[in-house]
């Protein structure tokens, strides 16, 4: 990698995003010159998401508005070649817990096969956030709990709505 940054690609399912994702954002665009965030419009290996893409894409552009050089795209290809549309050189992925870290020994095995070019790179999550997910957030949100303080704003409310929406 060439010490002048280049761009890199934050992948996921984003199903919602949570304050542990804003952070790895946020941490990439301080690495790279420009970061962009690729929503995986439908998950292989997930069941289907609460949200739309669309949807996940607006609470993202709403969580990132403040990083200038952070963009927002929804894709349904391999994930290397949408980093190759978009000029990328790295992959960024947030690390956890060891369960994590198996994933993506996986993926990153399989990414490289596919494109020797493209780098992946870690960041340890931060320890406020290194027990946040979304899957966590919406089981929390289904059985009641308050996850204002693990989401960005409005993500909160829109779970809510959405979870007392598809329960009603
Ligand atoms: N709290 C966090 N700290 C650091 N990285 C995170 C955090 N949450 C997610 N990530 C990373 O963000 C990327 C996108 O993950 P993903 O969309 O699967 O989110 P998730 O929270 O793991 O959701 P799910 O529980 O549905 O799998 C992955 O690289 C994941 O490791
Ligand atoms: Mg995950």
């Amino acid at each position: 990698m060439s010490p002048d940054g280049g761009v890199a690609v934050c992948p996921g399912s984003y199903d919602p995003v949570t304050n542990g994702h804003v952070d790895i954002i946020a941490r990439a665009a301080r690495v790279f010159d420009r970061v962009v965030v690729g929503v995986v419009d439908q998950p292989v290996r997930k069941s289907k998401t609460l949200f739309s893409a669309q949807e996940r894409r607006a609470f993202l552009l709403q969580a990132t508005q403040k990083v200038p050089n952070v963009e927002i795209d929804v894709f349904d290809t391999l994930l290397v070649d949408f980093a190759r549309k978009h000029g990328a050189r790295a992959l960024v992925k947030g690390l956890r817990a060891i369960s994590d870290f198996e994933y993506e020994f996986e993926m990153n095995q399989l990414n490289r096969k596919l494109a020797p070019d493209i780098e992946s790179v870690y960041l340890m999550a931060s320890p406020e956030y290194s027990f946040l997910s979304s899957s966590g957030v919406r089981e929390l949100a289904t059985f009641g709990a308050d996850i204002k303080d693990l989401v960005p704003n409005g993500v909160a409310q829109a779970l809510h709505d959405r979870l007392s929406r598809d329960s009603g």
